[in-house]
């Protein structure tokens, strides 16, 4: 469950309880499952536990202060909302929980909380008398129905020598359930196929022809259809990427080991997803020993390999089918045609270059259909493969 949290950005708020000196821990465990992890601290908070220990688990700069010129310099507090993939409040008092309820936004973090579009965990600590008030548990009741998660609390002795309901749950149990809240079930039950990497076409036994492709983006994808909840086939070209968790990894090298093997997989396929630079060309005949370098030129006879996209998207009955076009110019003219010739019923449109797409970290996407499209603003390719699948997932629902 916690691997759901990899490359999540979450955004922990401390409020003014004894179980902040717990929230040090509880950054250390979301950066163990891969999360980044940025502190808001109210000023109560302070009280209990240091802005410089949480800045120095977390490896970042606490944000303290909604009037704080420096810190809206360095990350305004309008883009740190739209930083979070989520945003945790652990411990949340019962004072932090009326006034996020009552939609103050006098301090960074209740602003944030309203200026968020992300999710909103909150982990209520406090006395037990406090937690069984009809106050308190009427407003607990009234931030679940608006869509907030409440994570606890647990039962047990407190700090105050009470025993009963009212603990923080223990960090790794937050974690956890903090995970849960990214299992989105859009795709559940689904058979995704996706092919990712560039393909190798051997020139002879050491040499080939290939392209810059890394399988970036096709893994980030993979991984946030199996987040989403579908069954995952990913075949692989060449890549340098660590082999990920929880699905079936088909390695191949060449464009036509790529086609056998995503054939082979298209029974049972509800959307096939070709993110793959898959070579254009091959060596009419591949030498068996080392070419020397004896001439002076040497001439290359190439021919085509088939078009894997446009021969699933022949097949009766098809999957839902997905396909990309990494363009220098005319992106839009050129995925379009794409989109008609191979009779697809997506197309993702990336520009190449100037830091994005092919090789790079971040990516920018126009996601075209026959009658519509939608544009992803630049972004890192986890961040982007997240959205896409959700972009997806609503609509192939939409249309079964
Ligand atoms: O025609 P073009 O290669 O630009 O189209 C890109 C799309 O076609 C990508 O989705 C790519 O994975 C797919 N493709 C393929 N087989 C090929 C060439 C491209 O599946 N031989």
């Amino acid at each position: 469950m916690k691997q759901f949290l990899a490359n999540k950005q979450i955004l922990l708020g401390v409020t003014g309880g004894i179980a902040a000196y717990k929230s040090a821990d509880l950054v250390r465990r979301l950066r163990e499952v891969g999360a980044e992890v940025r502190v808001v601290m109210t000023d109560h908070a302070k009280e209990f536990i240091t802005p410089l220990t949480m800045q120095a688990v977390s490896g970042n700069p606490v944000h303290e202060d909604l009037f704080d010129l420096k810190a809206e310099a360095a990350m305004g507090h309008i883009e740190l909302a739209r930083w979070a993939d989520a945003i945790l409040v652990a411990p949340a008092t019962a004072d932090f929980m009326a006034r996020l309820l009552k939609g103050e936004a006098n301090d960074l973090l209740t602003t944030l909380c309203l200026a968020a579009k992300a999710p909103i965990a909150l982990a209520p600590a406090m006395n037990q008398g406090m937690w069984k008030n009809t106050l308190t548990q009427n407003n607990v009741q009234a931030l679940r129905e608006k869509g907030i998660h409440i994570l606890g609390p647990s039962e047990g002795s407190q700090a105050c020598g009470d025993v009963g309901p009212g603990r923080m749950l223990e960090p790794l149990d937050i974690v956890d359930r903090l995970a849960q809240i990214f299992v989105s079930g859009s795709l559940a039950g689904k058979h995704v196929v996706i092919t990712a990497g560039p393909t190798h076409e051997a020139i002879d036994p050491v040499r080939f022809i290939s392209n810059a492709s890394s399988g970036k983006m096709g893994y980030a994808l993979a991984e946030a259809a199996v987040e989403a909840g579908a069954r995952v086939t990913l075949i692989s070209g060449p890549v340098s990427l660590s082999k990920p968790a929880r699905m079936k990894v088909i390695d191949v090298v060449s464009a036509q080991d790529m086609f056998a093997a995503v054939m082979a997989e298209m029974q049972e396929c509800d959307i096939f997803l070709s993110v793959a630079a898959v070579a254009d060309y091959r060596c009419k005949t591949t030498a068996s020993q080392k070419i020397a370098k004896t001439a002076e030129k040497l001439t290359l006879e190439l021919e085509r390999n088939p078009d894997i996209l446009a021969n699933v998207a022949k097949l009766s009955p098809r999957p839902f089918v997905i396909g990309f076009a990494a363009e220098t110019e005319d992106l839009e003219k050129k995925a379009q045609a794409k989109l008609m010739n191979k009779n697809l019923d997506m197309i993702i449109a990336n520009q190449v270059g100037e830091g994005v797409g092919i090789g790079s970290e971040e990516n920018a996407v126009t996601v075209l259909w026959k009658d519509g499209k939608q544009e992803f603003a630049k972004m890192s390719k986890q961040k982007l493969a997240r959205e896409l699948i959700k972009f997806i997932g609503s609509f192939f629902n939409k249309i079964n």
